[in-house]
């Protein structure tokens, strides 16, 4: 049975799912943009449609990430694609690439050496090469499904990174970086908002230690893999600051500052190999 834009829209409201969000489920679904949807509101949709969208509704509603569904997601101006072995791409990450990209402007380096350790869809080191074509950038990742995401992402964008598979340092031998960043997994095992979240992979998100297992092995590998000068950046919990500061003090790293991301919460640090 045929139905249309205004039918399956006021369904998805009535379900409890915002207008915005029924709108960009339609979007995708249609392969259309919200203009053709508020010109074309009571056009007949093609067979299928009614049942694809239902589909994906129930889905929402039971917290399946939108970008889940419409296959990709907007992230520092890039569009990536990203599928269920892949992080979200957040929009509190920028607030890192945005500081990559200053320290890599303002260090005069003309073609410096960059990794971003647990790269997911891709999305940090593919910002950082779009925005500053001339540094020389590797990603890494433990799991083949995400760097099967990200390859996919730098090819479509025509993007020229180096992607390795293992864990942590482990795929980088004894090579040494101007830039390392990273946005590790640095939620507790037993905090409230994981269930939230149970549609990512839990090893993007969750890390021992009260989330900050892997932050340590990274901070603690960090000074044999920097150049002299080079800085390491990470994303972590806003809960986080003052124990990651002393986690690259006690590495012997020169510690910069914390950045706060875009609800004023403390996000991302910075500390520099003498
Ligand atoms: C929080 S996600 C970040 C993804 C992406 N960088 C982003 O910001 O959207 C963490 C990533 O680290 C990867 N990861 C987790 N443990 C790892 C390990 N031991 N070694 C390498 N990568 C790991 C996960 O597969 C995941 O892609």
């Amino acid at each position: 049975m045929s139905c249309t834009v205004r039918e399956l829209q006021q369904r998805a409201l009535q379900a409890g799912l915002p207008r915005l969000e029924a709108q960009l489920l339609l979007c995708a679904l249609l392969d259309r943009d919200r203009s053709w949807l508020i010109s074309h509101d009571e056009d007949p949709l093609p067979a299928g449609t009614s049942d694809r969208f239902e589909n994906w509704l129930r889905q929402r509603l039971d917290e399946v990430p939108l970008a889940y569904l419409t296959g990709h997601k907007e992230f520092h101006g890039l569009r990536l694609q990203v599928s269920p072995a892949t992080l979200v791409p957040r929009p509190d990450t920028e607030v890192l690439v945005d500081a990559a990209l200053r320290w890599l402007t303002s260090c005069g380096l003309a073609a410096p050496r960059v990794l971003d350790l647990g790269t997911g869809s891709g999305a940090i080191a593919l910002a950082v090469k779009k925005r500053h074509p001339r540094a020389s950038v590797t990603a890494t990742d433990f799991s083949a499904e995400a760097l099967g995401v990200a390859e996919a992402n730098a090819g479509r964008l025509g993007l020229e990174v180096r992607f390795l598979q293992g864990a942590w340092w482990q795929p980088l031998g004894a090579e040494r970086f101007d830039l390392v960043m990273s946005n590790p997994p640095y939620i507790a095992p037993q905090d409230e908002h994981l269930p939230a979240l149970r549609h990512e992979p839990l090893s993007a998100l969750a890390a021992p230690e009260q989330g900050l297992a892997d932050l340590r092995q990274i901070i603690e590998g960090a000074p044999a893999h920097l150049l002299p000068g080079g800085l390491l950046l990470l994303e972590h919990g806003y809960d986080q600051e003052q124990a990651v500061a002393d986690l690259l003090r006690g590495a012997g790293l020169h510690y910069q500052g914390c950045e706060r991301d875009l609800g004023g919460q403390p996000r991302c640090s910075a500390a520099l190999k003498p």
